[in-house]
């Protein structure tokens, strides 16, 4: 059966990893999580003291750094991390997910040099197919060919709350009101920058998934993409009779 490549995208909070995991998990297929890769930069930039404003050193910082993405040890896994991160060698898994690191993260994604040069880092990290990538641009700019494109989305609200919980589960201390302003100003940045703005495909399923957690949802997307693979092996095999 032929591999697809599935791209996610979607705003902040909408379950984008996780349901990217779990379908991932499902098909047998490689999950990539392209936010982990703008997150990593934004932390060197944060630790370096390089301005989120000065476009030439965040593009040479882009340029300079190496950052990879592999799967999680299993008892990473148990502990919710879906994609392990590593810096310039070092592992950042952990370190990226701070609010602050989110802002500066969409903020140095607004630059288009940044952008070229981890766009082509994603593209070589999929380019074998049999891959679940989430993001922003990924069925718009990263993947414009994939297979299976799903847009999704949810309420503010209910985006706010997921974020919260997870900030509750680590201990940390942030009102709902705080959580629920950080996603509204990164929605605004993310689906307004001039580059490469948070938009659904043309060809994007959207996926609403206000009312759904992230098992419903990972299983109809693997119902969508098993649809899709049935397709093109159909495809193929009418191309060889
Ligand atoms: O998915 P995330 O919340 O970890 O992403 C962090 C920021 O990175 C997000 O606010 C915008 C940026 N981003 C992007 O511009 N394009 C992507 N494909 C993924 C993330």
């Amino acid at each position: 059966m032929s591999k697809l490549t599935i791209a996610i995208d979607g705003p902040a909070g909408s379950g984008k990893s996780s349901v990217a995991r779990l379908v991932a998990n499902a098909l047998g297929y490689l999950y990539l999580d392209s936010g982990a890769m703008y997150r990593a930069l934004a932390l060197k930039a944060l630790q370096r003291g390089v301005s989120l404003d000065d476009e030439t050193q965040l593009a040479k910082l882009a340029n300079e750094t190496h950052i990879e993405l592999t799967p999680p040890t299993p008892e990473q896994e148990q502990s919710g991390i879906k994609n392990r991160v590593s810096l310039d060698g070092k592992e950042v898994t952990e370190e990226i997910r701070t609010p602050e690191v989110a802002q500066a993260a969409s903020r140095l994604a607004t630059i288009a040099p940044v952008r070229a040069v981890l766009v082509a880092e994603q593209q070589r990290a999929g380019a074998g197919g049999g891959v679940v990538m989430e993001g922003r641009d990924i069925g718009t700019v990263v993947f414009p060919n994939a297979e299976l494109k799903i847009f999704l989305e949810a309420s503010p609200e209910v985006r706010a709350e997921r974020r919260w919980k997870e900030h509750q589960e680590k201990g940390e201390d942030m009102t709902l009101e705080q959580v629920l302003e950080e996603v509204r100003e990164r929605d605004k940045r993310d689906r307004e920058r001039k580059v490469s703005p948070l938009v659904r495909a043309r060809d994007a399923v959207l996926v609403d998934n206000t009312a759904m957690d992230a098992a419903e949802t990972a299983r109809l997307i693997v119902m969508l993409a098993r649809e899709r693979e049935r397709e093109l092996a159909t495809a193929a095999a009418g191309r060889k009779a």
